[in-house]
């Protein structure tokens, strides 16, 4: 004969334990079964005066947000839960349903302080009239024992909800946090990688600077030619790392909140005419077209601040130029008069950036696809600066693939005068 497996002890729920704490058994629950018709007369009474300490909440508007029709309300079921105190069955199902009136106190966000005296309230009164229906001490006694270990019950009961809440409420934070710690740690990478190469980036036109100026101090160049030719050199390098340093400490006052900018009306043509010429130097030396197709367009005043506004576009423009090795760049404008805003778009024939990587080319620190870029220079901010600027600017910014399934659009929105808000100089 096979021995019997010994079963596992099973564990004790919390309302077994706190039973077999008070001693709460089953004579306990035949004298409370008892006392229900003793008691049942006092509990509208019982009602009024819990009810009673309610002005003396210091949330009580808070928490009482039903008015009078949800005191009624409330009256009413704290007799039912009264009366439920004495129907002799003090199991599973008791212990939930008290659990869901305590979590419904700890989902209204009320201090389990105030539920531990209002219980003292209830306690008090019972006992009070225990003293009338029970003239008897000896009697009395054994029934206000008995009322005495439900009530502590259904505190702990309230009490233990109370502690669930918490925990649940804890877990959840502490999800929170293993999340918000993921996220620091690959922004920390990312910021790494950048920084890297940034460093990187600074330091090839400053050696450029620094070996080229030196040819010339020495007096190594063969001729007047080459020297000019040099000097050329050391100039855009200068040039390139200005440019480098000014994103930089762009991005660094919007994150700080100190760039400001001053909103007024504008001329988007103005700014396109003034603009344009200097990335058609650029887009010539590369055998590239530039087309304006606005120019036949009667283009509506905005609002915006002038140097940013060239400076996104100078950014998202020269941007399409360095990224499209042959073909040509077209610049756009639609007006949406129902919306109030100008749209203006730059589309590339260029290398292009796939669906999923168009948002986070707008982050800071993300630069494309390094193996695409060799050869191609440039902090990685001017399109997270873009972006800040153009929603300081209350505009919307965006990529998207080009209009004939190669290269992309870049584009982005300015308020009409006619529709925008007051002028402001809006800090970041
Ligand atoms: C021994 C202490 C308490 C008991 C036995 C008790 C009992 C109850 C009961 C039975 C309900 C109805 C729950 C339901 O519909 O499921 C309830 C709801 C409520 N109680 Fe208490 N209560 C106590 C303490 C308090 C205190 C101290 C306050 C405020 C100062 C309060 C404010 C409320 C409110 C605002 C609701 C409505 C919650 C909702 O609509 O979800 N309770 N309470």
């Amino acid at each position: 004969m096979s021995a019997p497996v010994p079963s596992q002890p099973r564990e004790e729920t919390f309302i077994e334990e706190m039973k077999r704490y008070l001693h709460l058994g089953e004579n306990d629950a035949i004298l409370l079964k008892r006392l229900l018709p003793r008691l049942e007369k006092h509990l509208p009474e019982m009602a009024e005066r819990f009810y009673a300490q309610i002005p003396h909440h210091p949330g009580a508007s808070r928490v009482f947000t039903g008015g009078q029709a949800q005191v009624v309300r409330l009256k009413s079921t704290l007799q039912a839960w009264g009366r439920g105190l004495f129907n002799g069955v003090y199991d599973e199902h008791y212990a939930d349903d008290r659990f869901q009136i305590g979590f419904r106190h700890v989902r209204i966000a009320l201090d389990q302080k105030y539920v531990i005296s209002a219980m003292g309230v209830v306690r008090s009164f019972l006992q009070e009239k225990m003293f009338d229906e029970f003239p008897n001490r000896k009697e009395r006694l054994a029934y206000s024992q008995a009322l005495s270990k439900i009530l502590d019950l259904d505190l702990n009961l309230m009490c233990d909800s109370y502690f669930r809440a918490t925990m649940a409420h804890l877990q959840t934070l502490n999800q929170e946090l293993a999340q918000a710690g993921l996220q620091l740690a690959e922004a920390n990478a990312i910021k790494d990688e950048f920084l890297a190469q940034v460093s990187h980036d600074l330091r090839t036109p400053l050696n450029s600077i620094l070996s080229f100026t030196k040819l010339v101090l020495d007096g190594l160049c063969i001729s007047p030619e080459e020297e000019k030719e040099v000097l050329r050199d050391v100039f855009s390098s200068g040039q390139l790392l200005l440019r480098l340093v000014n994103d930089l400490l762009d991005i660094s006052s919007i994150e700080a909140g100190k760039l400001a900018l001053q909103l007024e009306e504008l001329d988007p043509r103005a700014v396109l005419d003034s603009t344009l010429p200097l990335v058609a130097v650029q887009a010539a030396s590369r055998n590239l077209r530039l087309v304006d197709e606005t120019l036949e367009q009667q283009l509506p005043l905005v609002r915006g601040d002038e140097i940013r506004f060239r400076q996104v576009l100078l950014n998202l423009l020269s941007n399409a130029v360095k990224f499209t090795p042959s073909g040509g760049v077209a610049i756009r404008a639609t007006v949406d008069h129902a919306q109030g805003f100008l749209r203006i778009e730059i589309e590339d024939t260029g290398i292009g950036i796939p669906a999923d990587k168009r948002d986070s080319v707008f982050e800071k620190f993300v630069r494309h696809d390094p193996a695409a870029l060799s050869g191609i220079t440039g902090s990685g901010l001017g399109l997270a600066i873009a972006k800040r600027l153009v929603e300081m600017m209350h505009g919307k910014i965006g990529l998207e693939g080009g209009s004939k399934g190669n290269g992309s659009i870049a584009w982005f929105t300015l308020p009409l005068a006619s529709h925008a808000q007051p002028p402001e100089a809006r800090p970041a």
